[in-house]
């Protein structure tokens, strides 16, 4: 039988479907639900508008430098991607799902717990796991070209948690650093006599999770909302971390908020740079070119083996990660521009290749209010459509970059940096297993500096 993973689809593969229906149901709960359950949806604009609004996203011509934002090194777009596959992923066989097309039983919640790193554990995705023990993750220590890669089968379909975390090149290494920081905590866990050798993989495994969601907390967070919205949710009492929220509050199970998932949460194809360079060798290779015949070497898109010389230096993408670049390249202003090459999506028929347009008919379809009323909702005064230069009700994923491009682009800006806080937070929050509810006082102790953590020192502990 097929590997699970080879039946899934990559990150937004699934065809733009069930696009006309809007599953509104009465409850609050399912895979999917709402923040703002008062609010009605958008009009829909006439098709030609949204393309039209689809390609005024288009990034213009040699506007180089000017889009680059200063705060956020590149590295975190895609620890903002891999974090996306995280929350997002269902492990359930798409059998199971089909019981339930609209969505309404949870069949996973969405939690920060590294499922697209794990999958659904040693037992019953042994093949994810080093034999014997299971302890430690596979990894390909030298690929046909001789550098590490994610393990492949013969087709070159990556063998890993989530097969999104192999749509791009960037993704995917940084998933093969998430298996060897894994693995070098297993390191670290074996050398402590006090655990006992049943116990490793679990203690490990917890070790890895804290750290992660602490860089969510505290490193990703304030970088991607900006320091307001984490002022009044984030308190650090004497017995730890405590976090209030303002929107997300479910009453039963988890869910994802389909205004964060479909709107907010993705200011970072914003993010997305047009090339990049991965080392001092493979220099400003574009994300990708127009076209399915391309060659192995012109652009990063996934789903293939490494190629030769493409192994990332860290150093490119993250302030005070190991390796030879000065500074790190930056990631794109959030804002309403994208990339060109998010224009020509791979492996999509033309007319549905464009990201933008897939967002904004994604938003429609799933039934979003506007932007001007979430804005009126949370007390604060709507930006016209004459201002956003877009037409007024505005849909709700423009109007987040457009805002937050009004402000600098340095972070979101009011009405995305609450709902993005909002839901981040409560979903740590709501998770049993999570550091906040299991051991508030939890401080790092495997970045550089006792009690910090950064992105660069997990890859810094990765490669120690
Ligand atoms: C080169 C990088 C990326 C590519 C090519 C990409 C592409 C896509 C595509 C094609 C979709 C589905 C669109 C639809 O049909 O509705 C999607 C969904 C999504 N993307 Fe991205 N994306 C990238 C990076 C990111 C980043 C950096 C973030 C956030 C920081 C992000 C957040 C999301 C979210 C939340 C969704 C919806 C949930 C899902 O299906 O995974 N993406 N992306």
């Amino acid at each position: 039988m097929a590997p699970k993973q080879l039946v899934s689809l990559g990150h937004g593969k699934n065809k733009l479907r069930g696009l006309k229906r809007v599953p509104r149901s009465s409850l609050n709960e399912g895979r999917s639900g709402r923040l703002f359950r008062r609010l009605d949806p958008a009009p829909e604009l006439p098709a030609k508008k949204l393309r039209e609004l689809a390609e005024s996203m288009r990034e213009p011509k040699g506007s180089g430098g000017k889009l680059d934002n200063p705060k956020i090194p590149s590295g975190y777009t895609y620890f903002g991607q891999f974090i996306d596959h995280d929350l997002t992923f269902d492990p359930v066989s798409s059998l199971q799902r089909k019981n339930d097309p609209d969505a309404l039983v949870d069949f996973r919640s969405p939690r920060f717990d590294l499922d697209s790193v794990y999958g659904s554990g040693p037992e019953d995705e042994p093949f994810l796991y080093v034999q014997p023990g299971r302890q430690r993750l596979v990894i390909d220590p030298k690929n046909v070209k001789g550098e590490p890669d994610l393990q492949r089968n013969s087709d070159g379909v990556a063998l890993i948690g989530d097969p999104r975390n192999d749509e791009n090149i960037i993704v995917g290494q940084l998933q093969l650093i998430w298996l060897r920081f894994h693995n070098k905590v297993v390191d670290k866990v074996s050398a402590d006599k006090s655990v006992a050798e049943e116990r490793r993989f679990e203690v490990a495994q917890r070790l890895v999770r804290w750290h992660y969601q602490w860089l969510i907390l505290n490193d990703f967070l304030p970088r991607v909302v900006g320091p307001d919205p984490l002022k009044n949710r984030v308190k650090q009492t004497k017995d730890g971390v405590a976090i209030d929220t303002r929107w997300f509050a479910p009453k039963n199970d988890l869910f994802m908020p389909v205004e964060f998932s479909v709107a907010a949460y993705r200011f970072g194809h914003s993010m997305i740079r047009p090339s990049y360079d991965l080392n001092n060798i493979v220099t400003d290779r574009p994300v990708f070119i127009p076209g399915e015949k391309v060659g192995e070497l012109d652009d990063l898109r996934g789903f293939r083996p490494l190629p030769g010389a493409w192994t990332i230096d860290w150093s490119h993408f993250l302030d005070g990660a190991p390796g030879k670049a000065a500074k790190p390249q930056l990631s794109r202003k959030i804002d309403a521009h994208l990339s060109p090459g998010l224009f020509d999506l791979p492996g999509f028929p033309n007319a549905e290749s464009s990201l933008a347009f897939r967002n904004l008919k994604r938003g429609e379809a799933l039934g979003l209010p506007s932007g001007q009323d979430v804005a009126e909702l949370m007390g604060l005064k709507p930006l016209t459509g004459k201002k956003l230069g877009a037409p007024e009700p505005t849909p709700l994923w423009f109007y987040i970059l457009k805002e937050s491009g009004l402000g600098g682009g340095g972070h979101l800006g009011p009405v995305g940096g609450e709902i993005v806080a909002d839901v981040m937070l409560g979903l740590l929050r709501e998770d049993n297993h999570s550091f906040v509810n299991q051991n508030p006082k939890f401080k790092p102790s495997l970045g550089s500096k006792a009690g910090k953590f950064e992105l660069a020192d997990m890859v810094k502990f990765a490669f120690s």
